[in-house]
């Protein structure tokens, strides 16, 4: 988690914002084909996470577990199309569903999270 996804999802995260500082908007966009390509090696990564997730030993079952691992998967192969493409604004809501893809499934197998919610994980999608 700590050495490969999260890295691979600051290259996602940190590359689409809006930073503002009094008196100062900055609009941080990938501009420069290798800024771009460190977005999309970014995606992959996390798309190929995704993967790695649903291998055992990582996978903790063979039903919730992979789906979970799969939207990671979906996230990030959105976020490759994004950086294809180009398109800042599909690349900022495809870093959104990735965050969440990590977000549902920490509050479902993290017990720290999990036991924050007695009634049951929250739906942190959308
Ligand atoms: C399919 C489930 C799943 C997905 C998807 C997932 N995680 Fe995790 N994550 C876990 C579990 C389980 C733990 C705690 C146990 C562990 O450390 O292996 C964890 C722990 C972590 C930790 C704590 C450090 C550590 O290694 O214990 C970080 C940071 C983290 N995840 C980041 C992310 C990020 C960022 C994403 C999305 C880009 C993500 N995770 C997606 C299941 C997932």
């Amino acid at each position: 988690m700590n050495s490969v996804i999260d890295p691979s999802a600051d290259l996602i995260w940190e590359s689409v914002a809006t930073i503002q500082t009094p008196g100062e908007t900055e609009e941080r966009r990938p501009h420069t084909t290798e800024e771009w390509t460190k977005v999309q090696d970014g995606a992959t990564m996390v798309a190929e996470s995704g993967n790695l997730l649903m291998m055992v030993p990582r996978a903790k079952d063979g039903d919730v577990w992979m789906k979970m691992a799969q939207g990671l998967t979906d996230a990030g192969m959105e976020a490759r199309k994004a950086a294809d493409a180009k398109d800042a604004d599909a690349l900022f809501n495809a870093g959104a569903n990735i965050y969440y893809a990590c977000s549902n499934c920490h509050v479902r197998y993290i017990d720290e999270i999990k036991n924050a919610y007695p009634n049951g994980p929250p739906d942190v999608t959308k």
